[in-house]
C-alpha cells in the first residue's frame, strides 16, 4: 500500500463515510475516565483488515435498561495503559446497526502493535483490544498469520483459539502472528435446540446458544429467516470466551463461506431436501449481519458508510433464468448477491499479497446436489462417485470439446444427461474470476496467497483396486471422487474452472502461488495440479486446507454413521489388531489407496500398509488428516513458505487449561520459492506428536 498523507487518508475516510481516528505525531496520555465494564460490551472488541497505515476497529454497546448511548469515544494507543494515545474519535451508535460500531483508525505506523478501547459518556469502557498494522509494501520482513475455519458453538468448544493465544503470548516477537484469516463458517446458521435432539450430535452435547425469534424449523433443526435472527447468532457466538479473546488479540480478516448464509446456499437461493428455493431476503439479511459484526473493508452499493448497511429492498422471487455462466438473472437475486462484495486483496510487505474470493454468492448450482445425481451414489460405496461421472457433471455442455453425451452411464445405471445444455460449473462466477486472474497476474508480492474458503486439492480413492468379493463390484471405470456431503462441490471438483485458473498461472509464468482453504473440516497439504494420473500431473503451486476449529468432520460422521457391519467401514474408520478404538484409516485410503487401508486393518503394520501404496492415486497429497481439528499457521519469507498444522483432540468440551488442552500433533510443510519453469515441492516435518495415518 502506498504511503498516504493525512489529506488522502481523510479523503479515503470521507469516501468510506467512516468515522476516522487519525494518528497524531505526538502521543499524549489519555484523559478519558475509562472504567472497564465488559458487561456493557458483551460481544467484546475486534479489529479487521489491517493495512500498513490503518485498521478498522469494532465493538458493540447495546442499551442497558434506560441507559442508551448514541456515541462512543474510541482511543488508539501505543501502550496498553493508554499513556501514549495517538488517535481518538467519537463514533455514533444506533439501533439501525444493532448497536455495533466501526471506526477506521488511520495515520498509524506500519508493522506496529496498537491498543484500542471504547468508552461511553458515563465512562463505562470496553475491554482493551490489541491490533497490528501491516508492514509497508517494500518491507522484506517475514509475515506470519493463522488461518482458520468452521467453528460450531452449538456442537463444540473453541479450544483451538485458546491454544493459539497461549502459544502467541509465549512466542518470540518475530514468531508472533500478524493476523488471523478466517475462511468462513464463523457461525453455523443451522442450530439444533437441545430438546429437539436429546441424543445430541454424535458424542457431542448440543448447547442452547440461541433461539431464533423468527426462525424456521426444518426437520429437527432451526434456521434464521431475517436480519434479527442472523444478528442473534453472531452475538451468541461472540459470547464464547475463547473466540472473544482471540478477536481482542489480533486483527481478523474474515470471509464468509456457506454457513454465514445457508448450508446449501448459492447466489440468492437455499436448498433443503433437494429443492432450491428463493431466499433473496435471507441473503441480504446474512450480508447485513456480516457487515455489522465483521470489521472489514467491503464494498456495498448502498453507499460507503461504515455506520450502517442500508439493505436493498428485495423479495423472494423465483429465479428461473440463468445466463450462459449460470448466474440467475432475476433482479432480486442480483440485488441480493451484490449487496455486499467480499472479494478483496490485502498486502503485507514485499513478501505477501492475500487475494480473497467469494465462493458462494456467484457460483452456479453444484451438480452433485441435484436429485438426478443421486443415482450414482450407493450405500455400498459410502461417499463415492465415479470420477467419469463427476467429469461429465462438472463440464456440462463443454464436456468432450462441446460434445457431451445424451445420457450418463455407469455400470447398470443410466440417466439423461441433465447437464448437457448447462455451462461448466463455476464457483467464482465469470466477473469475479476475471478480477481474480487480473489480481494474480498483477501482484508484485513474492507469494500470491489465494484465500479460497473451499478446498482445491482432489480427494479421491481407488475402489477399482478392491479385492473381489469384499463388497459389490465397483461400477465405475476407475477412480472415485466423493459426493458433496463428503468432499465434492468445492474447487477440487470444479475441474474446468480450476483448470482455467491453473493454466493461467502456468501460461503467465506466475510463481509463489499458494492456496489456503477451509470448509473441508480436515488438514491437507499438497500440490496444485489440474490433472492427476493417468492425466498429466503438473503442479503450478502449493495448497493447504485447515481443519475445523470445532465443527465435526467426516471421520467423526462415519464413526457414528457407518454401521459396524458395513463391508467398507474399515476403509474409513477401521481398527488395526492393536487399536482400542476406531482410527482415521480414511487418511490412508485417500493418500495410499484401498490396499494400504486394508493391509493396516489386517496387520496393524503401517510400514507394510504404506508399501502397498498406489503411487498414481494422490501424488498431489503430502499430508491428509480427515479427523483433525485446530488451526494452521503460515510463515512467508522472500525464499520460503512454511505452513504449520496445529492439531488438537476433538473439541467436544471446553478445556479449562490455560493452553486450551493438549496437542495431538504439530507438522510443518515447507516449500522453497520456485522460479518460472520450476516445479514447486513440499517437504513434511513432524514437530510434535504422531499423525500416524496422514503421510
Ligand atoms: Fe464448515
Amino acid at each position: 500500500m502506498m504511503t498516504i498523507t493525512r489529506r488522502s487518508f481523510m479523503e479515503m475516510a470521507i469516501a468510506l463515510s467512516a468515522i476516522a481516528a487519525w494518528g497524531q505525531p505526538t502521543a499524549t496520555r489519555s484523559k478519558v475516565p475509562w472504567h472497564e465494564r465488559r458487561d456493557f460490551y458483551p460481544e467484546g472488541v475486534a479489529s479487521g483488515d489491517p493495512a500498513s497505515d490503518s485498521v478498522i476497529l469494532w465493538t458493540r454497546r447495546p442499551p442497558r435498561d434506560s441507559n442508551v448511548v448514541d456515541r462512543l469515544h474510541v482511543e488508539v494507543a501505543e501502550d496498553e495503559s493508554f499513556t501514549r494515545v495517538v488517535a481518538s474519535a467519537e463514533a455514533p451508535l444506533s439501533e439501525a446497526s444493532d448497536w455495533t460500531c466501526r471506526v477506521l483508525a488511520g495515520g498509524l505506523k506500519p508493522a506496529r502493535i496498537y491498543w484500542y478501547r471504547f468508552t461511553d459518556a458515563t465512562g463505562y469502557g470496553s475491554r482493551v483490544g490489541r491490533t497490528i498494522t501491516a508492514p509497508p509494501d517494500d518491507d522484506t520482513r517475514p509475515v506470519r498469520f493463522a488461518f482458520v475455519c468452521c467453528q460450531n458453538a452449538n456442537q463444540g468448544a473453541q479450544n483451538a483459539y485458546r491454544r493459539m493465544i497461549f502459544e502467541d503470548e509465549r512466542a518470540a516477537e518475530e514468531d508472533r502472528l500478524g493476523f488471523v484469516l478466517h475462511l468462513g463458517d464463523f457461525i453455523y446458521e443451522i442450530v439444533w435446540y437441545p430438546e429437539d435432539r436429546p441424543q445430541g450430535m454424535y458424542d457431542r452435547r448440543l448447547r442452547d446458544i440461541v433461539r431464533y425469534e423468527h426462525g424456521e424449523k426444518i426437520r429437527d433443526f432451526h434456521i434464521p429467516t431475517d436480519v434479527g435472527d442472523y444478528r442473534a447468532i453472531y452475538r451468541n457466538y461472540l459470547h464464547d470466551p475463547d473466540l472473544q479473546d482471540a478477536r481482542a488479540r489480533w486483527p481478523f480478516v474474515c470471509m464468509w463461506d456457506n454457513h454465514e448464509f445457508s448450508w446449501i446456499g448459492w447466489q440468492g437461493l437455499q436448498q433443503f431436501g433437494g429443492v432450491n428455493r428463493p431466499a433473496q431476503t435471507r441473503k441480504v439479511a446474512a450480508n447485513q449481519a456480516f457487515f455489522e459484526y465483521q470489521p472489514a473493508r467491503l464494498y456495498k452499493p448502498s453507499g460507503p458508510s461504515l455506520d450502517r448497511f442500508d439493505p436493498p429492498a428485495v423479495v423472494d422471487a423465483p429465479i428461473k433464468h440463468f445466463d450462459e455462466n449460470g448466474l440467475g438473472q432475476e433482479p432480486n437475486n442480483l440485488s441480493a448477491i451484490h449487496s455486499l462484495r467480499g472479494h478483496r486483496t490485502l498486502r503485507w510487505g514485499s513478501n505477501m499479497e492475500l487475494i480473497i474470493t467469494d465462493q458462494r454468492s456467484y457460483r452456479s448450482e453444484e451438480p452433485t446436489y441435484r436429485p438426478e445425481a443421486q443415482a450414482f451414489m450407493s450405500n455400498d460405496f459410502p461417499g463415492f462417485i465415479p470420477q467419469e461421472v463427476l467429469d461429465i457433471l462438472d463440464a456440462g455442455s463443454a464436456y468432450n470439446n462441446g460434445h457431451p453425451p445424451a445420457t450418463i452411464k455407469c455400470g447398470s445405471t443410466e440417466i439423461a444427461n441433465f447437464r448437457k445444455d448447462q455451462p461448466p460449473t463455476t464457483i467464482l462466477g465469470v466477473e469475479q474470476k476475471a478480477w481474480f486472474l487480473d489480481r494474480l497476474e498483477k501482484s508484485k508480492a513474492t507469494w500470491k496467497i489465494w484465500g479460497d474458503t473451499v478446498a482445491t486439492l482432489d480427494m479421491r480413492a481407488d475402489p477399482q483396486n478392491l479385492p473381489p468379493g469384499l463388497t459389490a463390484a465397483w461400477p465405475g471405470a476407475g477412480y472415485a471422487g466423493f459426493d458433496a456431503s463428503t468432499g465434492a462441490g468445492d474447487h477440487s471438483t470444479a475441474y474446468v474452472e480450476r483448470g482455467e485458473i491453473y493454466d493461467f498461472v502456468r501460461d503467465h509464468g506466475i510463481t509463489g502461488f499458494a492456496t489456503v482453504a477451509g470448509d473441508r473440516h480436515s488438514f491437507w497439504a499438497g500440490l496444485a495440479s489440474k490433472g492427476l494420473p493417468p492425466k498429466p500431473f503438473e503442479p503450478v503451486g502449493i495448497a493447504f486446507v485447515t481443519g475445523s476449529i470445532s465443527a465435526p468432520g467426516v471421520v467423526e460422521a462415519f464413526e457414528h454413521g457407518l454401521p459396524n457391519e458395513h463391508p467398507l467401514r474399515s476403509l474409513f474408520v477401521g481398527q488395526g489388531p492393536g487399536d482400542t478404538r476406531p482410527q482415521p484409516i480414511m487418511n490412508l485410503l485417500l493418500k495410499h489407496g484401498v490396499r494400504s487401508a486394508l493391509e493396516y486393518v489386517k496387520s496393524g503394520d503401517l510400514q507394510k500398509a504404506r508399501a502397498l501404496s498406489n503411487p498414481d492415486l494422490s501424488p498431489h497429497v503430502s499430508f491428509v488428516d480427515m479427523g483433525g481439528h485446530g488451526y494452521a499457521v503460515v510463515r512467508v519469507t522472500s525464499d520460503t513458505l512454511e505452513t504449520e498444522f496445529v492439531c488438537i483432540p476433538r473439541p467436544i468440551e471446553r478445556s479449562e487449561r490455560a493452553d486450551g488442552g493438549p496437542l495431538l500433533y504439530r507438522t510443518r510443510h515447507r516449500a522453497a520459492f520456485w522460479r518460472k519453469g520450476e516445479r514447486p515441492k513440499l517437504q513434511l516435518q513432524i514437530l510434535e506428536g504422531d499423525p500416524r495415518f496422514s503421510a
